[in-house]
């Protein structure tokens, strides 16, 4: 049994993390919306836009794998066109001009709403804020700035430097190495339960964004705190000048 022994309500009866300085996110479904692109694009049949947006991203996470286990790797810009290309072939979805359209989409995702206060927040009470990303640079430098995020973060870490993808450990490691903290130190934030899991074996405190309500992986490591939206995050991290 690997599963968190802790379940969601008593996450919330826990006392704040201690010793956190660093805030490190997962981007594509913890601060960026993916469903959003499908969303508001034309050109998708009503009853087929929900199972693209699942087909699309599960995809996208299986490509990541299977291309790092192979040793074959292609930047996440190429993933997401070649994962969408797959989810649309299976769809039968042929409306012309619309993978251009959605993959346009994916440079300006909305961020979830409450993401910019949270950051504020988050900086405003002395922690450093990150993201760690699968995303290739100009894709997340893009969402950053399409969202109104420019100036929330002190850092963007992307895998593409190390030509692999999480959960490798190597990446994790990165961002810990890039902000000159211990692992620790990081209090890192995902919405993919695999996602958080690796953090925790790498030696981050986590918290897991369960913001689709999964059901908790039987992987090794696992979350310390469990919120529903990163509203709730503030209130799960003791300030690093109360702490230091
Ligand atoms: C990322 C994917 C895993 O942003 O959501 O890394």
């Amino acid at each position: 049994m690997t599963a968190s022994p802790v379940s969601a309500s008593e996450h919330a009866t826990l006392p704040p993390l201690t010793g956190i300085r660093a805030c490190v996110f997962d981007a594509y479904g913890t601060i960026f919306d993916f469903a959003s692109a499908a969303a508001s694009c034309p050109g998708i049949p009503e009853d087929r836009r929900a199972a693209l947006t699942a087909l699309w991203r599960d995809k996208q996470l299986q490509y990541t794998w299977l291309r790092a286990l192979l040793g074959r790797y292609a930047d996440f810009w190429q993933i997401t066109a070649d994962s969408l290309d797959y989810a649309l072939d299976s769809l039968d979805i042929r409306t012309p001009g619309l993978h251009r359209r959605l993959m346009d989409l994916y440079l300006g995702l909305s961020a979830f709403p409450e993401v910019p206060g949270m950051l504020r927040a988050l900086r405003q009470a002395g922690f450093t804020t990150a993201i760690l990303s699968n995303g290739a640079p100009a894709m997340l430098e893009a969402a950053v700035a399409n969202a109104g995020l420019t100036g929330l973060f002190d850092a963007v870490f992307s895998v593409d430097p190390l030509r692999t993808f999480k959960p490798h450990p190597s990446v994790y490691r990165s961002a810990v190495d890039g902000l000159g903290v211990t692992a620790q130190e990081v209090s890192f934030q995902s919405s993919n339960p695999w996602d958080a899991h690796a953090a925790s074996v790498c030696g981050m405190r986590v918290v897991w964004c369960n913001r689709y309500g999964q059901r908790g992986e039987r992987l090794p490591g696992a979350p310390d705190r469990e919120i529903r939206t990163l509203a709730e995050l503030p209130a799960c991290l003791a300030p690093p000048t109360l702490t230091a």
